[in-house]
């Protein structure tokens, strides 16, 4: 037997008590009679006491052998402290030591292992199994176990069953790229990692399966960023004969679920907001409502005097910074800097001081009298001490410059509290998304998502205003699920494909098996997939989700641990029928 307690378990109440213990050595502190060694497991830390009066000559030479992170096996008697540690369960007791057992030895870390390492990004992520032995990354991937088993608890109440998909598949367009696998067995043949289990899901509603779930890894080809990852993992479900209100409902459920089990909040407030309102007040389709700053639309209020870059502009758009009126000139040229950096966009930034005495001056003062910026505080709702931010220009560019703006003030500001929680379904998106690059349509979710009743023969004449059955889950400012009403005849689905530019082949090529489904008896679906690695990031009151993942790959994209992606030898590209270009 390696152990009969964990490192935490052992407390006053254990006194006199012979025990076994095993872990990691921490810390040791040899004052030269007496030697203590700080033991580390899962659970926590034990103090085990060797000392020259109570403990064998040959134990404390075995003592002075150990070095930080040796695995040992020690039985011994647990003891008062004479220095308790209150911040720690075993704080009160510590085990002198009458028998030791080196398990393993181990070479000099090449960083610390305590909560504040030394590490950096990159050395942490070659040695991720040392980094998971601290308590933020461990404890992060309890977290994550804890938020998993709640979902899964949840959802098998509510009578969803799991069903594992497969993951050797063809491409799903979820609009990003796909990684690929060569086939041996089939030369000059891919098989694409699905980027979500869609049309498999759906066949499993064709299936007659009723309420599916998965909680499944999902694979994009595409840019990183703090809350992307090539390989991530979603809480994927569909549901039969429901509406979109029925999904709501379910997914309203589950989160107000995991808030109160999970963080122990009770959400009362569960607010719904259309995509085109959610544009217009918050320049972003996924508004972090914790805050104010909504936007102001100016157009009718700046457009009427000589200042042609107003005048010229698709929208002219402004909001209130609370308190940064007694900005100095420095703060605010700092600021529009900031605007301009390339990651944002801006060409200028228009400003109006509204000061504590109830004055305005702005930096278009040439143009502008006091009762049109009156008219600018009371459309961005501004206050006394406010500072007046206005940008112009094509309407989506500036709504998303507006909204970068917004969102870096409410993070200055304090405004983004991790442990405050504030969710929202954003409803009625577009069906369709003008690609700039291709000059045409594109499905804006995925090309099974259905149009709202009435809305397809608008396709022919006003393609861009049709409103699909599509809806998000935000939480903080974060799109963590997506979702949409399918569309479930076959013929709907063929005019789809037709519409989005597939021909004919293309179409039977890639979803055939899809439509052939739809010809016996698909019954009306929908369902919504959430990304867990977000939700569990921001239900931890963070937005990287790196630290939330195992082994997360790199900016990159590369697991620099392994060394992966890596070249692989001739005899494999052989036996697949490929050749490097060289
Ligand atoms: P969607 O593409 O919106 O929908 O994805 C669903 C959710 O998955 C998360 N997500 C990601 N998380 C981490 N890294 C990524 N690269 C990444 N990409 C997406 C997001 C997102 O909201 N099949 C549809 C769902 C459906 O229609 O039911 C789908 O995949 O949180």
């Amino acid at each position: 037997m390696y152990r009969d307690h964990n490192n935490s378990e052992l407390n006053i109440k254990s006194l006199n008590k012979k025990v076994i213990l095993s872990g990691w050595v921490q810390k040791i502190r040899d004052k030269g009679f007496i030697i203590w060694v700080d033991l580390r497991d899962r659970y926590g830390l034990t103090q085990l006491v060797f000392d020259t009066d109570r403990t064998s000559k040959d134990i404390m030479e075995k003592a002075r052998e150990l070095g930080r992170e040796f695995v040992i096996q020690v039985e011994g008697t647990v003891i008062e402290r004479e220095s308790k540690n209150k911040s720690i369960p075993t704080g009160d007791i510590e085990v002198l030591v009458e028998k030791l057992i080196i398990l393993n030895i181990s070479e000099t870390p090449p960083f610390t292992i305590e909560d504040e390492t030394d590490g950096g990004e990159d050395l942490r992520m070659k040695y991720r199994y040392l980094d998971i032995r601290r308590n933020p990354v461990k404890n992060k991937l309890i977290f994550r176990s804890k938020v998993s088993m709640a979902v899964r608890n949840y959802l098998s109440q509510k009578d969803f069953i799991e069903v594992e998909t497969p993951y050797l598949i063809k491409s799903t367009p979820e609009g990003a790229r796909d990684f690929v696998v060569p086939s041996r067995m089939n030369a000059g043949q891919f098989y694409a990692l699905p980027q979500s289990p869609q049309t498999f899901k759906q066949l499993l509603m064709v299936g007659g399966l009723d309420k599916y779930f998965q909680i499944v890894k999902c694979f994009r080809d595409e840019d990183l960023r703090a809350d992307r990852q090539p390989e991530f993992t979603q809480i994927d479900c569909e549901m039969t004969f429901v509406e979109q209100e029925d999904i709501l409902n379910t997914f309203e459920g589950l989160t107000k679920h995991l808030l109160k089990e999970i963080k122990g909040v009770e959400i009362k407030d569960f607010p719904r907001m259309t995509y085109d309102e959610a544009m217009q007040t918050y320049g972003n389709d996924k508004p972090d409502i914790r805050f104010g700053m909504k936007f102001g639309e100016l157009n009718g209020v700046a457009q009427h005097k000589d200042f042609k870059v107003f005048n010229d502009a698709e929208l002219v758009v402004g909001i209130a910074i609370p308190g940064a009126a007694s900005y100095s000139r420095k703060d605010i040229d700092k600021l529009i800097e900031w605007m301009k950096r390339p990651q944002v966009g801006a060409k200028g930034m228009v400003y109006v001081k509204y000061n504590e005495d109830g004055s305005l001056k702005s930096s278009v003062d040439k143009f502008y009298d006091t009762s049109d910026l009156k008219a600018w505080a009371e459309k961005t709702g501004a206050q006394p001490g406010d500072l007046i931010c206005v940008l112009s220009g094509k309407a989506n560019a500036t709504r998303g410059q507006l909204s970068a703006l917004r969102m870096e003030m409410g993070k200055r500001l304090g405004l983004r509290k991790p442990n405050e929680f504030a969710p929202l379904w954003v409803v009625d998106f577009p069906l369709l998304e003008w690609d700039e690059d291709t000059q045409r349509f594109h499905a804006m979710h995925h090309p099974f998502t259905s149009p709202k009743e009435g809305q397809l023969e608008l396709l022919a004449t006003d393609p861009g205003a049709v409103k699909a059955n599509a809806y998000d889950l935000v939480l903080n400012g974060n799109e963590i699920g997506g979702g949409s009403i399918r569309i479930h005849d076959q013929k709907t689905q063929s005019m789809m494909f037709d519409y989005l530019g597939f021909t004919k082949e293309e179409a039977e090529a890639q979803f055939g098996f899809l439509m052939k489904a739809f010809t016996y008896g698909a019954p009306p679906h929908g369902g919504i997939a959430f990304g867990l690695d977000r939700l569990v990031a921001i239900l931890g009151g963070q937005e990287s989700i790196r630290d939330f993942i195992a082994f997360p790959k790199n900016n990159s994209g590369r697991d620099i641990m392994i060394d992966a992606p890596a070249p692989i030898d001739e005899k494999q590209l052989k036996e697949l029928d490929l050749k490097l270009r060289s």
